[in-house]
């Protein structure tokens, strides 16, 4: 499975694949990372194990590249790599419609909450406010509504009376680390469909 990655920040869901794609532990190819900031250590990940990496920062020479602009360049990049698969791992700009719709692959990405509960930001925050005994995070298909595609799987954690948003944010990224590659391996296997919108999410084994 060829995989492009999508990424703006420290790249830790990144490095999970990268390990996993070195020690053949899934059938992977990462072909190629786009980053939408310079400043992303992702990069440096990207950099180190000699994968191909577009920085498109919006910040370039102090002026806001728009979306339309760096769009324009990942398709083109997109293009140029041929994934099978295009992940958005901790990637934090909205993408219109009609990127997602004539991308040439199918595109997940991984959200910290147990969608629909959730989209958008603060999710931990939001969570602990509500009094919610259950968090997590989900793998679900991009669309142009914004973590509203098909939930594809989840991984669940039980909240406590004493977690904080920044204790349930590390402890939800550890299930991340473990969520995106089963998901990967499971769409890699033909157990998941991306083509069919499913109804009942795959829940991580504990
Ligand atoms: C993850 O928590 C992801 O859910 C959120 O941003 C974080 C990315 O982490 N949208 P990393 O860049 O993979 O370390």
């Amino acid at each position: 499975l060829h995989i492009a990655v999508l990424v703006s920040g420290s790249g830790s869901n990144l490095q999970v694949l990268i390990d996993a794609m070195q020690a053949n532990i899934l059938p992977i190819e990462i072909v190629g990372v786009i980053s939408n900031r310079e400043d992303a250590y992702a990069i440096t990940r990207a950099q180190d194990a000699a994968i191909p990496v577009a920085v498109l920062s919006h910040v370039a020479s102090g002026k806001r590249m728009g979306i339309k602009t760096f769009e324009t360049h990942a398709s083109t990049q997109l293009q140029a790599w041929q994934p099978d698969l295009i992940v958005l791992a901790g990637f934090m700009r909205v993408l219109s419609g009609s990127f997602i719709d004539s991308a040439p692959a199918p595109m997940i990405n991984l959200h910290p909450s147990l969608l629909p509960a959730y989209k958008g930001l603060d999710t931990h925050q939001r969570a602990i406010k509500s009094g919610d005994r259950h968090h997590g995070c989900s793998v679900h298909v991009v669309t142009a509504e914004l973590d509203a595609g098909a939930v594809l799987t989840q991984a669940l954690l039980n909240v406590t009376p004493k977690d904080t948003a920044a204790g349930l944010q590390t402890r939800v990224q550890r299930l991340e680390h473990q969520l995106l590659p089963w998901t990967i391996q499971l769409i890699a296997k033909g157990v998941i469909d991306l083509n069919i919108a499913q109804t009942t999410p795959s829940v991580l084994p504990a």
